[in-house]
């Protein structure tokens, strides 16, 4: 059942950073640089919303402009048009759609209805295919929202449905809140994998009450095998009173080495790059991985 090869999504720059006030853009793209070279493929670089909302993603377009990396699938958040039209200018081939299963959330986070984000997101997918560029959907709230607690998971298939129709490639599962336990990935998949294909899905687990690893073992166990996660634990929502990091890259990495599940990422020098990030943040990686590493 577990897939012999794992895509790791990388998220730090865009999830982590989105929640760091006072990063440098220079800082933003040596650990772009140094996640490359770490050999992730897959790096989602900035997002291009609104500066008013999201100010320290402001810079995007300046991060984005300064990476030189062919061999990499660099992506962005496009909210709408304004933000695909932006993405696009800095040559970004992957555009990141995001609503949500729960309406509260998605008014808070994105200002408009589940209705209306997909009426929105009609123009960007347009866009999108006129300029051969690939959309991936995110639903947040997959498993617990901050505002309307426990989500059903019908409520995620329908919005996941919408977004597939639409043409997006991949559903990323927000855990947004890091609520889940491995019985609610469970239930959830149970659901979600009678309707949609495995491969069309993916695991974006934040890690507030430690579940996140257990929480990608489930899904990997269902057939999963793309997984979003941050380098050195960064992040958090700014629309998610509380919410913490994303699961950690390096732990991620430990847990595929150990399963025998192919991923293309060098562990140390992963770990170097979230050391190096921490620095210039001035704290320490919430990683185990790279706590050990840097012990030993
Ligand atoms: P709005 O205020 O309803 O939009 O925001 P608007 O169209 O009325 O525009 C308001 C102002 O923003 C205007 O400027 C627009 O030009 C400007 P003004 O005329 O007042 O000077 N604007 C933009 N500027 C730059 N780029 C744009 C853009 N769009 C409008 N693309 C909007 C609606 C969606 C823009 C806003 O709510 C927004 O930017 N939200 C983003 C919130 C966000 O980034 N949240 C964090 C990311 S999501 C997340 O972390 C979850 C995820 O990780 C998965 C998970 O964990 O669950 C993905
Ligand atoms: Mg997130």
């Amino acid at each position: 059942q577990l897939p012999s090869n794992v895509r790791i999504v990388e998220v730090g720059a865009r999830d982590g950073l989105q929640n760091e006030s006072a990063v440098s853009t220079q800082s933003k793209v040596t650990l772009i640089n140094a996640l490359a070279a770490a050999g992730i493929k897959d790096i989602e670089a900035g997002a291009f919303v609104s500066p008013k909302w999201v100010p320290q993603m402001a810079d995007s377009s300046e991060v984005i402009s300064a990476l030189e990396l062919p061999d990499c699938n660099l992506t962005a958040l496009t909210p709408n048009l304004k933000g695909a039209e932006a993405a696009h200018a800095v040559g970004i081939k992957e555009f990141a759609i995001f609503t949500a299963a729960s309406e509260s959330f998605c008014q808070k986070n994105i200002n408009c209805s589940i209705d209306e984000s997909i009426t929105r997101f009609t123009d960007v997918l347009a866009f999108a295919k006129a300029n051969n560029i690939r959309v991936r959907g995110y639903v947040s709230c997959v498993l617990g929202c901050p505002y309307e607690g426990d989500i059903d998971p019908q409520a995620v298939l329908a919005v996941a449905e919408k977004l597939l129709a639409l043409g997006c490639y991949e559903i990323s599962l927000g855990d947004t809140i890091g609520v889940g336990t491995a019985k609610k990935v469970d239930q959830l998949l149970d659901l979600l994998l009678t309707h949609i294909d495995k491969s069309l899905l993916a695991v974006h687990f934040h890690d507030t009450y430690g579940q996140a690893l257990t929480n990608i073992y489930t899904a990997l166990k269902r057939g999963i095998a793309t997984v979003d996660s941050a380098v050195a634990g960064l992040g958090g929502c700014p629309y998610a009173k509380g919410a913490s990091g994303n699961v950690a890259t390096e732990d991620v990495v430990y847990l595929l080495q150990g399963l025998g599940i192919e991923h293309g990422i060098d562990l140390e020098r992963l770990a170097k790059a979230g050391w190096a990030i921490c620095s210039a943040l001035n704290k320490q990686p919430v990683s185990k991985v790279s706590l050990a590493l840097k012990n030993q």
